[in-house]
């Protein structure tokens, strides 16, 4: 898990855009058929920004995030993450990008159960080699901000769905990752709740010179994107940039 050599792998040449993928063709084999899932798809992510990426069930969001988070490998296409050419980048050395830039949030929240919140929430930065008592130290600070003082002993099935969801965002975070991937971040929470995760993913995953994009087609929640891609059948259709976005 060395980061040293090569040139650093924090530097964006392009400091405006996180991410722009270009002419992106992934399918699935299903059996003896394949599916075209992402048909030359083209996408761009603003960096400082809240990117929302919607469309219907099934038209490719889940694909194109983990494309862009260097889950899924794609068939052709263009990838610049961060200024970086995720393509032609070897599979350890994007491993190591991945530790350090990016950050994931899931639907399910995906905690351990058999881990409590501080636990939880320390495993990027112990995974990136960091002393257990230090980063559990971090992860702490970073629960009380997102509102859990007095709940980071606790175990996953101890805590609601909300505070569950402020957890995963603090695992997310932990180790300041300039791009923050939001898969349905609110689909498992009630108005209140997504509304209060959201708040904080705009108030904190912003901080510094972060970008987040969140796949969701919860349209309660659209107030927070300052850009929306509208994905269809693979593609993007549609972008705009609605004027209710952050306030300063
Ligand atoms: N691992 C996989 N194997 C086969 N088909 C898949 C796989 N992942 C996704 N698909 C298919 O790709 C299409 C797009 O899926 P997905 O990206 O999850 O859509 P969305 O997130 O927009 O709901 C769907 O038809 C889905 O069934
Ligand atoms: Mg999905």
């Amino acid at each position: 898990m060395t980061l040293t050599a090569e040139s650093p792998i924090h530097t964006s040449p392009d400091a405006a855009i996180a991410v722009r993928c270009t002419g992106i063709e992934k399918s699935f084999s299903a059996g003896e058929t394949k599916v075209r899932v992402l048909r030359g798809t083209d996408f761009v992510a603003e960096s400082g920004k809240m990117n929302f990426l919607v469309g219907p069930s099934g038209c490719g969001k889940t694909t194109l995030i983990s494309v862009i988070g260097a889950i899924l490998s794609c068939e052709a296409g263009e990838l610049q993450v961060l200024g970086h050419d995720l393509r032609s980048m070897r599979n350890g050395r994007l491993a190591d990008f991945r530790l350090t830039n990016l950050g994931f949030i899931f639907q399910q929240f995906n905690l351990l159960p058999a881990l409590n919140a501080e636990e939880n929430a320390s495993l990027p930065l112990v995974a990136r080699g960091e002393a257990t008592s230090k980063a559990e130290k971090i992860a702490r600070a970073l629960l009380e901000r997102l509102g859990l003082e007095g709940q980071t002993k606790k175990m996953p099935a101890q805590l609601s769905g909300g505070q569950q969801q402020r957890v995963a965002i603090a695992r997310a975070l932990v180790h300041q990752p300039r791009l923050l991937i939001c898969d349905e971040p609110t689909a498992s929470l009630d108005a209140s709740s997504g509304h209060t995760v959201m708040e904080l993913l705009r108030d904190v995953a912003l901080e510094g010179d972060r970008s987040v994009i969140v796949v969701t087609h919860d349209n309660r929640i659209f107030e927070f994107a300052d850009r929306i891609s509208h994905m269809a059948d693979g593609q993007i259709t549609r972008t705009e940039s609605p004027d209710q976005g952050r306030q300063p």
